[in-house]
């Protein structure tokens, strides 16, 4: 075993990447052929036993839609029994209040439900059908079955204009937290990122109306903002460094240090029918590959923010500059800055000019598991 690794807190298990919506910023992966057969109920409680021996304490089980898993309950029920935190992410299209009822019984803790935006004309535009009345509904159910209730929503350029709407949407659907986060570029979003990107003035708008709306909501409601990482210039602290506190089971078994990690090349990404978990955290060559400091190159061995931010993240660092051991190109001290630059600036020429840029909806994929 890897000496001094930490042991990982949280485990997301990405039950299936099905998913009845579209939305263009999915960060799923765009093909989904690998991750098609998934791992069956009796293979998912062997990994929530897996994790919890490691020492995760929570669980987030997400997707594609972890309402398609009919065994959800059953998985629920399991990692309630032990005693993780358990965190269901959904975009809320089945979740009636039998349903929610029925995971409020088997310990479902909280629930992080997605909005596209704040009214159902743009929202349902983006999700690539009607779903907005849904999940209204959803978050109603949510509410009345005793859970808590986060309201998570994608920031882009066809929504960022909208906080005090959004805001006013999770107040009156009485969610405890509201999440605005700015699309980071991975999956589908990468694919549609000169159609998302929202320009500088957009940002600015979006920063000052949700330092409004803290002051005056307080402790009522959390609000959460998630900055658009290309328009900083210092790179986020991803994952809180690799193979450090996260770990990620995709619906094929495969483990990943995070979700987008699949797409790196050479990775050595072990799956759960191969090894067990703790194994896998602690030896396999993904996670080791870029854990602690070790692997770094200037600028990052020398900066003292190099235990603060990690080098930033290894897969962007990767989809911008095909080399995943990169300083983030965010980072303004990075060679690879000017890249960002120009993808800002194109961005902003567009945006400003309000020119409608085509995206390419996500495509539904997956199979069911055995
Ligand atoms: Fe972070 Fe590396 Fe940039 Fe330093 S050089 S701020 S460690 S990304
Ligand atoms: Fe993979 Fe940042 S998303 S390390």
């Amino acid at each position: 075993m890897a000496e001094g690794a930490p042991r990982p807190l949280g485990l997301l298990a990405e039950l299936t990447y099905r998913c009845g919506l579209h939305c263009p910023y999915c960060s799923n992966p765009l093909s989904l052929d690998a991750y098609a057969e998934e791992l069956t109920a009796t293979q998912w409680c062997a990994v929530l036993d897996q994790a919890r021996a490691l020492g995760v304490l929570q669980t987030h089980l997400s997707g594609g839609e972890p309402l398609l898993r009919r065994d959800l309950p059953h998985l629920v029920a399991h990692a309630h029994r032990l005693g993780l935190y358990v965190n269901l992410i959904s975009a809320g299209q089945t979740l009636s209040p039998r349903r929610a009822g029925e995971l409020a019984a088997a310990g479902l803790d909280h629930v992080q439900l997605s909005f596209q935006d704040a009214h159902p004309g743009g929202a349902d535009l983006i999700a690539g059908r009607p779903a907005h009345r849904r999940k209204l509904e959803a978050a109603a159910a949510v509410k009345q079955a005793g859970l808590a209730l986060t309201v998570n929503v994608v920031l882009h350029r066809a929504n960022i204009d909208h906080i005090d709407a959004l805001i006013a949407l999770a107040e009156r659907v009485g969610a405890d937290r509201l999440e605005l986060a700015n699309t980071q570029y991975y999956g589908w979003a990468l694919q549609n990122r000169a159609a998302l990107l929202p320009t500088r003035a957009q940002l600015t708008a979006a920063e000052r109306a949700v330092r409004a709306a803290r002051c005056r909501t307080g402790s009522r409601l959390d609000i959460v903002y998630v900055v658009a990482d290309y328009f900083e210039d210092l790179p986020k602290p991803c994952m809180h460094g690799w193979g450090s506190r996260q770990l990620t089971v995709a619906p094929n078994g495969d483990v990943l240090p995070c979700p987008a990690a699949g797409r790196i090349p050479g990775l050595g990404v072990m799956n759960i029918r191969q090894a067990d978990l703790a194994s896998i955290w602690y030896d396999s060559p993904a996670f080791t590959r870029f854990r602690g400091t070790d692997w770094m190159r200037e600028p990052c061995r020398s900066c003292p923010r190099r235990e603060l931010d990690h080098g930033g993240c290894r897969c962007q660092a990767f989809e911008l500059t095909g080399d995943p051991a990169a300083t983030d190109p965010v980072c303004r001290l990075s060679p690879h800055r000017p890249l960002v630059d120009r993808i800002v600036a194109e961005a902003e020429t567009t945006g400003a000019a309000g020119r409608p840029v085509p995206v390419v909806p996500r495509a539904p994929g997956g199979r069911r598991p055995k």
